[in-house]
């Protein structure tokens, strides 16, 4: 201990006698100002600051002031009083453990294991929901029945159908549809525009309601469309020379820049394994879902690249179909909605 105090305290050690000095300058200033206690510039003690204090009311309702007690904690000189809680704060917080335990009483509140405390009054968002949908489905029911009744041409002439077919199916194309079709219906590469006229199946309105309702080469539907471009290069059909020949002639069915004599080449190629499909001037089949290739629409790119690997390895385009997975009605009104979108025939 002794050997500590030398380290620390003593004067003796040179390290100490800075802070010691400091130390013996405080008290000394500390003892003046208590015997001398500062006034203000009239000779008056400086006041002192007031003591915190409060106004009660006694038992007869008598105005008092009373002193309030220090909890004894202060930081940096702000002290900590022992001031009671608000009243309306502490009868809020009163009034709210009141609802929790009336809530949790009446309503589903506590999580079980795999389940909650049901609560009395046997309340549940999901049955409300349920309810709801009840709700509009019976409301909708005359609406859908006729919508099945009414042959799809003549969907268009009715007033409040058209304009029931027209919400319902735009609500099923962008929850069902827009994923591949685009928000817009626009399309992307590889699935189709259905706002233009160019149909690889057909745009009637029954057209259009057979590829919804049982999709394009879809294998779970018996009676989807189906057809197969043949993989001419993968399958060993043609060889290299031949696809490039009836790629540049293919270029020159859809009017674009292209190698003439290699077209010229390739229509003889085109006429002998393309034509069956795409018919002899390449306008396409709609019977087999061939598209036309004189036009400006290309499903999967026009760039000589792209139409070579259509050719090498054959598209496969799936639509899955919708009959199982949507209502008949539903079905109906979203055909009805394709079928406004544009390019309906
Ligand atoms: C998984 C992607 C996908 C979804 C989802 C999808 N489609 Fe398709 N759809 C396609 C593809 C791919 C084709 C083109 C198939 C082909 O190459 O013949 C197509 C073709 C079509 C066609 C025929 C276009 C034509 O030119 O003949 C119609 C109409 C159509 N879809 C409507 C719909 C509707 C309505 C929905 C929603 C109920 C839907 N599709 C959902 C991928 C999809
Ligand atoms: C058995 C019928 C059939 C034959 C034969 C056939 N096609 Fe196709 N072709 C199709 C079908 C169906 C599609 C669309 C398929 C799809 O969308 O999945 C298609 C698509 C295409 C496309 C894409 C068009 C676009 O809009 O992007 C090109 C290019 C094409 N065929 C070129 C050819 C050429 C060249 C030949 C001959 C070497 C040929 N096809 C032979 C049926 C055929």
């Amino acid at each position: 201990m002794a050997g500590k105090e030398d380290e620390f305290d003593s004067p003796q050690n040179p390290d100490n006698r800075i802070e010691l000095e400091r130390q013996a300058a405080d008290a000394e200033h500390k003892a003046e100002i208590l015997a001398h206690p500062p006034t203000g510039p009239d000779g008056q003690p400086l006041p002192q600051p007031p003591k915190e204090t409060r106004v009660v009311r006694d038992r007869k309702g008598r105005r008092e002031v009373v002193e309030v007690p220090s909890t004894g904690h202060s930081w940096d000189g702000i002290m900590e009083y022992d001031n009671p809680l608000p009243r309306w704060w502490l009868w809020t917080f009163y009034a709210t453990v009141v609802f929790a335990i009336g809530y949790v009483i009446a309503y589903p509140a506590i999580p079980l294991w795999n389940s909650v405390t049901q609560g009395v009054l046997g309340y549940s968002a999901r049955t409300e929901v349920a309810a709801e949908i009840e709700r509009v489905d019976t409301q909708n029911t005359e609406i859908r029945d006729r919508l099945l009744a009414t042959p799809l041409e003549e969907v268009a002439a009715d007033p409040e159908l058209a304009s029931y077919a027209a919400n319902a199916g735009g609500a099923i194309f962008r929850t069902w549809c827009a994923q591949c079709h685009g928000a817009g219906a626009a399309g992307t590469r590889g699935y189709p525009n259905l706002l233009d006229n160019d149909w690889l199946w057909g745009g009637s309105i029954e057209d259009i309601h057979q590829t919804i309702a049982h999709g394009i080469r879809d294998p779970q539907d018996g009676e989807t469309r189906y057809s197969e471009m043949p993989r001419f290069g993968t399958d060993e059909m043609l060889d290299k020379t031949q696809i490039d020949q009836v790629v540049q002639q293919v270029l020159a069915l859809g009017g674009l820049p292209h190698d003439a004599g290699l077209a010229a080449e390739g229509a003889t190629v085109f006429a002998d394994n393309c034509a069956a499909c795409h018919a002899e001037d390449g306008k396409g089949d709609r019977e087999q879902g061939a598209p036309d290739l004189t036009d400006a629409v290309w499903l999967y790119g026009s760039s000589a690249a792209d139409i070579r690997r259509i050719v090498h390895d054959g598209p496969f385009g799936v639509m899955p179909a919708w009959a199982g997975r949507l209502s008949d009605a539903d079905v109906r009104a979203v055909t009805s909605y394709v079928h406004s979108l544009g390019g309906g025939e």
